[in-house]
């Protein structure tokens, strides 16, 4: 180590005042990001635990599969930068890089490919679930139902302790998750299931199942299959998120990998999380116009509305995040697209941003636009209702979902997941007859 270079600190030590307790933490390093100080012999050494509501500081994992800089802004899936994926990959080729940790030559791409194909038809059995939900149903309800249900065709799932028991399981989930995704589309309309087809590519199939009829041909349309190709791989995987760190939590008691993604799936859907794309749309709707935009923005500073400016802030990203600036620049090129010139919302959101990143309640807090904010927009233009927007991410996440699981499951430090607390509940009292109280 040349004499410029600082020592890399190995070890962090905690005493406990008014006692003769230590604790001596090793510091860890990883590849890029900050140290992490290792905690496992912390209660042992000082008989404390610490305390981390919500994990914001806590590393739950070793992973070697995305890294982001939220000061930066920057996003890898494998060491790869998001724009450059997102400009010059495909999602499937993406799911493999997740995956598997490397981009796939030809050879392996093909044997993906088709690997992915076979298995994007449902067990006929399984299509008789539709008939059981309301044609209203929150698509997410179904998407939660049947993949979690799934394990009951696929009983070999459960051997989670086999490398190819796994794979298959992760392919039949990364197939089938468009078609179950579409499947709830087609009900919610009251239009006849699509089948998938072999012969269109991952993101063409997911929109032929979504928008083609029995009635008449399908035309396909390179641009949208393009712009629907990238929102995939910008959703398709985001370190330990809420929904992810919910699967890792599930995978480790051992459940089947379907139980596993329906819980990811549940944990997603809630507003402060992959629900955020279709809350966005519902609050630009409620704005109406950019004249409302200071009295909403009142509201959002205003701490007894709760209300939160969707689609902006991050737990990680306290700069741009960078599936945003993609994102934005998809919806000029899918808007141009399909004609439309000027999209309200879109202005709407533009000018609500600029509001935002103009205002200190806003710039002192690091709060940026996040992926879900442009997204809808883009989404609706390509006719999705929104309840289907929160779906479309659980599709993308499934392959982030599952190549964090399968990492779990071959990582030799794993254990069940099962954190502690700070117990602030009454202190040990005796029973009392219900005669006997006031
Ligand atoms: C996703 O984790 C991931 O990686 C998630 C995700 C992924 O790909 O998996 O990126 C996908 O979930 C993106 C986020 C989508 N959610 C939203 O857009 C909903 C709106 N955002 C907020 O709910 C919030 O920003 C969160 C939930 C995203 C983050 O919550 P944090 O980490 O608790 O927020 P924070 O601690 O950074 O907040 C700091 C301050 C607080 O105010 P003070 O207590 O300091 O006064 O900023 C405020 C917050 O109240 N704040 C907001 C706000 N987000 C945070 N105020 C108004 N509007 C917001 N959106």
């Amino acid at each position: 180590m040349s004499s410029t270079e600082a020592a890399v600190p190995r070890h962090a030590t905690i005493t406990i005042e008014g006692t003769n307790k230590s604790a001596t933490l090793p510091l860890l390093s990883g590849t890029l990001g900050p140290q992490v100080a290792d905690i496992r012999k912390l209660q042992a050494q000082a008989g404390i635990f610490t305390f981390d509501p919500g994990y914001g500081e806590t590393a739950s994992c070793e992973s070697k599969i995305t890294y982001i800089d939220g000061d930066e802004g920057v996003l890898l899936y494998r060491g790869y930068p998001i724009d450059q994926l997102a400009e010059k990959s495909t999602f499937l080729e993406v799911a493999y890089l997740l995956m598997y940790g490397d981009l796939p030559n030809n050879a392996e791409f093909e044997t993906f490919n088709r690997g992915i194909t076979m298995h994007t038809m449902l067990h006929e059995q399984i299509r008789r679930f539709w008939e059981g939900f309301r044609r209203d149903a929150h698509p997410m309800a179904v998407l939660c139902g049947v993949v979690g249900a799934m394990s009951a065709f696929y009983p070999d799932s459960i051997k989670i302790n086999d490398a190819h028991e796994r794979e298959v399981s992760a392919f039949r989930l990364i197939a089938k998750l468009p078609t179950i995704t579409a499947w709830a589309y087609k009900y919610s309309i009251g239009q006849p299931f699509m089948y998938p087809r072999n012969d269109l590519s991952y993101a063409e199939n997911f929109l032929y199942m979504m928008n083609s009829v029995p009635a008449e041909p399908y035309r396909k349309n390179p641009i949208l299959e393009r712009a629907m190709d990238r929102i995939l791989i910008l959703h398709a995987d985001h370190e330990q998120n809420a929904s992810t760190s919910t699967v890792r939590l599930a995978g480790s008691t051992g459940a089947n990998p379907f139980a596993c993604i329906a819980a990811g799936i549940a944990a997603l859907w809630g507003p402060a999380h992959g629900g955020a794309n279709e809350a966005v749309l519902k609050m630009l709707g409620e704005i109406g116009d950019k004249k409302n935009i200071p009295a909403f923005i009142s509201e959002v500073k205003d701490k007894n509305s709760h209300t939160k400016l969707m689609g902006f802030g991050h737990r990680v990203y306290k700069n741009f995040d960078p599936r945003a600036k993609i994102m934005q620049q998809t919806c000029y090129e899918v808007l141009d697209e399909l004609g439309i010139k000027n999209e309200p919302l879109l202005d709407l959101a533009m000018e609500l941003e600029k509001i935002a990143l103009d205002d200190e309640y806003f710039v002192s807090r690091k709060l940026y636009p996040n992926v879900d904010f442009y997204s809808g927009i883009i989404l609706k233009a390509m006719g999705f209702p929104t309840t289907m927007f929160t779906p479309l991410f659980a599709l993308a996440r499934t392959t982030g979902w599952i190549s964090q699981w399968m990492e779990m499951i071959e990582d030799p430090q794993q254990r069940i997941g099962r954190p502690r607390q700070l117990y602030t509940g009454a202190p040990k009292r005796d029973y009392v007859a219900i005669g006997g109280r006031e």
